[in-house]
């Protein structure tokens, strides 16, 4: 019923609005200007239901006229989100180039709209919006404390209206472009978030229960962090009491603080995730990404960087099915670039997953890139022989016929390490050597680490170790750089089989 109302209210002021203008307040700004789009405010409907003209300001795109769009001929409305440092210029200019990079003549600037929305914090004040040291923010300009934008807090300015989440204005985008009279052609409507804007369409997606006629995708594009879907994590957890606290999982969420989503969250863990499994997600991996920003120790429990959680993360929550075109399947790209959102739309993948994925509203969509789906929920531990990287498997049989069982991180290396023993730790490492001697002083099972280490056992101790994925196990074995030897706190392992654990 609240929900019904709501809608309809969005709906008249979205018929009320005539075409190009946007009918939100000009919020003057010193903002950069780029090509082939224009800065564009628009209106957000106000929660409280006084009249506060709440102002999002976007890069909304051109036609290839250099003019502003026409809404009929639009079919595909691409809503990007930026990252931490806040720049919605760069993502709008960098989705353009990547539009252009398109070969099927039909999709262009006038069949595609790109906006990119800008959620404001206070570091933008005197620049995105006017400030007054007396009185703070004096426009209707909604700006959001910190990065609290990327998990759907409530504003923050203006004072009169604060009730605003950054997730409600991810629903009226939709709600805009989803509307039939202003846009009869639009056949798609694409969420893409980079880095913390992949973040937020990551947790966007579990939250909202936006309808739309339209299908709507969610690329989620190298996060360095995500809401978990359940209450457990693949690592330790034992240094960090609130690891699941939102926005890293839904415990004390009201506080974080949210009001967009509490109902369903106050359902619990299964129905979160079945809202998610409804949504299409398309996951974007740029593979030489092994960088890592957290703030706090939550992330940490998910993985040591970007390049582990996000592995950890579809072997928990697996992709839904194999088959992209099917109804909200899930696709999941391997890119071999670094951390750059750019070089991300760019990409073959990107091109697809942005652009040409069902732009004909005839659910033709290409399949995974760099690295076919190995199995329904996909493989956490790729098989390197199909990827652009250095081969990380290993056929060898090594001293007491020890074999490569795989990278498994060590949580506790100054408290309990994965395998007891440190037998020596220089710069000769190589496997070779690290099984010989292990073997040589009676144990059955090897490690190298970090590149100089070697360490031996007969058991793992499964408090500090847990398998992940062969590409947090890249550093060269200084002995021999043909070879690796393990990461910082994860161990290339051997032993005679499957390792014995304790
Ligand atoms: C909202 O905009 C209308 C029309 O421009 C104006 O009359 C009204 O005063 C504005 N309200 C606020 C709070 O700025
Ligand atoms: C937008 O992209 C073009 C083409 O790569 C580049 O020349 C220009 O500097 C970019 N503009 C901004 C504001 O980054
Ligand atoms: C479907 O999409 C793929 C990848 O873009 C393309 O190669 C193929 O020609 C398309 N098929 C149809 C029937 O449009
Ligand atoms: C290694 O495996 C071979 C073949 O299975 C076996 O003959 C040999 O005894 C094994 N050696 C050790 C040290 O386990
Ligand atoms: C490293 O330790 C191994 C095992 O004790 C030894 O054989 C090797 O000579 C050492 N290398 C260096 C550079 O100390
Ligand atoms: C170095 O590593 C490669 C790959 O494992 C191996 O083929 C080669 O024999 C190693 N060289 C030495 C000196 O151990
Ligand atoms: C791994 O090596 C780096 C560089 O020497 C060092 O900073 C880090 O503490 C080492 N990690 C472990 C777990 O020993």
């Amino acid at each position: 019923m609240r929900l019904l109302a709501r809608l309809s209210f969005l709906a008249c002021s979205f018929l009320s609005a005539t075409a190009q203008q946007y009918a939100g307040d000009t919020i003057s700004a010193f903002l950069p200007t780029i090509s082939r789009a224009e800065v564009a405010f628009f209106r957000i409907p106000d929660p409280t239901g006084a009249d506060n003209n709440l102002t999002l300001i976007n890069y909304y795109s051109h036609g290839t006229n250099g003019q502003r769009i026409v809404e009929s001929n639009i079919q595909r409305a691409i809503i990007v989100i930026h990252g931490l440092l806040r720049d919605p210029w760069n993502y709008a200019n960098d989705t353009l180039n990547a539009l252009e990079k398109v070969t099927d003549p039909n999709i262009n600037q006038d069949s595609v709209a790109v906006i990119a929305p800008y959620f404001t914090s206070g570091d933008d004040k005197g620049y995105a919006y006017p400030w007054s040291s007396t009185q703070g923010s004096t426009t209707n300009a909604l700006v959001w404390k910190g990065s609290q934008w990327s998990a759907g807090a409530n504003n923050q300015y203006p004072r009169a209206s604060t009730d605003t989440s950054s997730f409600t204005v991810l629903d009226t985008l939709i709600q805009y472009f989803d509307d039939a009279t202003l846009f009869p052609n639009l056949k798609q409507i694409t969420i893409v978030g980079h880095s913390m804007g992949g973040q937020m369409a990551q947790r966007y997606a579990v939250l909202s229960t936006q309808q739309s006629n339209t299908p709507v995708t969610h690329w989620v594009g190298n996060p360095d962090s995500y809401a978990w879907l359940s209450t457990d994590r693949p690592l330790s957890t034992a240094d960090c009491p609130t690891y699941d606290n939102y926005r890293s999982g839904y415990s004390d969420f009201t506080d974080y603080p949210m009001t967009y989503g509490a109902d369903l969250v106050a359902q619990g863990r299964d129905v979160l995730l079945s809202n998610y499994q409804s949504k299409q997600i398309a996951y974007g991996r740029a593979t030489l990404d092994h960088g890592d920003d957290s703030d706090d120790c939550a992330p940490y429990s998910t993985g040591e960087d970007r390049n582990e959680r996000f592995f950890y993360y579809i072997k928990a929550f697996g992709p839904s099915c194999d088959d992209p075109s099917g109804t909200n399947c899930d696709t999941v790209d391997y890119i071999p670039v670094t951390h750059d959102n750019g070089q991300m739309f760019g990409s073959s993948a990107g091109l697809a997953r942005l652009f040409t994925d069902n732009f004909y509203g005839d659910g033709n969509k290409s399949y995974d890139f760099g690295y076919p789906r190995q199995q329904s929920g996909d493989d956490p531990y790729p098989n390197p022989s199909l990827v652009n990287t250095p081969p990380v498997t290993d056929t060898s049989t090594y001293a007491g016929n020890l074999t490569y069982q795989g990278c498994w991180s060590n949580q506790y290396p100054e408290t309990a390490q994965a395998l007891p023993t440190i037998l020596y730790d220089n710069s000769s490492n190589t496997r070779q050597l690290c099984t010989s001697a292990c073997v040589g002083a009676g144990f059955t099972i090897a490690g190298v680490q970090n590149t100089t280490q070697c360490l031996c056992g007969d058991t793992l101790n499964s408090q500090s170790a847990v398998l992940t994925v062969d590409s947090q196990c890249l550093l060269d074995c200084p002995g021999n750089s043909s070879e690796f030897c393990g990461g910082n706190a994860r161990l290339s392992l051997f032993s005679n089989g499957f390792p014995a654990q304790s």
